[in-house]
């Protein structure tokens, strides 16, 4: 073959080429869901909904989902102006007051007396009194799983883990955690979840020591009834969203050899990684609110009564407020990510969830520096989608 016959055919595998990657383009611009499209439940969306976030917010920051009915909440600055106005954007939604009426569910000027209650038990020295035990329990759960043999990172790990602590804190005695750990919906079913603890937690708070402190500590206005739902909340909050950000972090640092290095050879990097490993994976991508008059984000006009969801997951990754957004960055700072909410709601329990995932990843790679993903990198899924179904199994 001569010179210049090699050089055309080379040019024209060249052409095919960029047609093909013109037409995947198209192809990927035409699927791209738009606002009247977009449905959160389909199985491709829940395991990976980023790229429909971006793809949303490439057309505004504001959207109604009319196969949802709920307006959805995409960029930082209008997801942070709504969290700071719960006089407009009221957390009287239903998903929240079938945890808790008193605290989750509810608005100023009711939300301070039940957040004055419950501000006191996660206080820094109350703090500092939890992480001994943490880092216990934690050696404690993982000692025996360091076999050889495989396990699952959420169920045999984390959720323990977090159970416990909260359990701890609570003051639950052995019986209520083991009858709580066997209620049907403890996989992730919130639903069954909350139909099955209410018997339990409402038998087993009147005999908690947090139950009479929540009632003194709110200065006698809080009845027992309402620190029983305190209670509960405590458990579903403290539970739910922090094993979901350890296994998160287990298989980040899995697929960032580096970050892992780094990470293992100096503990005090732990905390900037548990930061971007939640605002990368946030355990609850959005958060409910209800538009209590007709109000206006980024010019976009949400009616009276409408259901809006703020979707946090976003807004940790909008490129007008993070510097590479898609990037795990250990040297971040400021990094205002949102995960934890913000104004009058903001968690609580933020430093405790921080403390107990810094805890576990300490522990794990002291105890097992080896770990091991025991199935390819590439068919694992980041839980946090609102469902816990995700395994990641590893061995140590
Ligand atoms: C990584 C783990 C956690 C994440 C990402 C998280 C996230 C959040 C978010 C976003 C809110 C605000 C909800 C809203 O404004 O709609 C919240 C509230 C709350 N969280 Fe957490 N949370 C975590 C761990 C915990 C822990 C360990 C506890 C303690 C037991 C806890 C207790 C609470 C409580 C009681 C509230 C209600 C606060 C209020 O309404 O004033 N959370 N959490």
């Amino acid at each position: 073959m001569t010179h210049t016959r090699k050089l055309s055919r080379g040019a024209s595998a060249l052409a095919g080429k960029a047609r093909g990657v013109a037409s995947l383009l198209r192809r990927k611009l035409a699927q791209a869901p738009t606002a009247e499209t977009l449905e959160l439940t389909a199985p491709e969306v829940v395991a990976n909904p980023f790229p429909c976030y971006e793809a949303l917010r490439g057309s505004g920051s504001v959207h109604f989902l009319p196969r949802h009915d709920f307006w959805l909440v995409l960029g930082y600055d209008d997801v942070n102006a709504a969290l700071m106005q719960p006089q407009l954007f009221s957390n009287r939604v239903r998903d929240y007051r079938q945890v808790d009426g008193v605290l989750l569910g509810a608005d100023p000027p009711e939300h301070a007396t039940a957040r004055r209650a419950v501000s006191h038990f996660f206080s820094a020295q109350a703090l500092t009194a939890q992480a001994p035990f943490a880092e216990r329990t934690a050696e404690r759960l993982l000692r025996p799983l360091l076999d050889g043999a495989e396990f699952e990172v959420l169920r045999d790990f984390a959720s323990p883990l977090v159970e416990e602590v909260i359990a701890h804190l609570i003051g639950l005695d052995k019986e209520t955690l083991a009858a709580m750990r066997a209620a049907p919906g403890s996989a992730g079913d919130l639903e069954s979840l909350f139909a099955s603890f209410d018997s339990i937690i409402e038998a087993a708070a009147e005999r908690t020591p947090l139950c009479d402190q929540l009632v003194r500590e709110g200065g006698g206005v809080i009845p027992r009834a309402h620190a029983r739902s305190l209670i509960r909340l405590l458990w579903v909050a403290g539970t739910t969203t922090t094993r979901r950000s350890v296994s998160s972090s287990v298989l980040l640092l899995l697929r960032h050899p580096g970050v892992r290095e780094r990470v293992a050879s100096e503990p005090s990097l732990l905390p900037a990684f548990v930061e971007e490993s939640i605002r990368l994976h946030p355990p609850e991508h959005m958060l409910s609110r209800a538009a209590a008059v007709e109000t206006e984000l980024s010019g976009v006009k949400i009616p009276a009564g409408a259901t809006v969801k703020l979707c946090v997951a976003a807004a940790n990754r909008d490129p007008s407020r993070f510097d590479r957004p898609e990037s795990l960055l250990l040297g971040r700072a400021p990094n205002r990510q949102l995960s934890f909410g913000g104004g009058t709601h903001r968690c609580v329990g933020a430093a405790l969830a921080r403390m107990e995932a810094a805890t576990a990843l300490r522990v794990l790679l002291r105890l097992a520096p080896d770990f091991r993903s025991a199935r390819p990198l590439d068919t694992l899924r980041f839980v946090g989608f609102a469902n816990d179904t995700e395994r990641l199994e590893i061995k140590c």
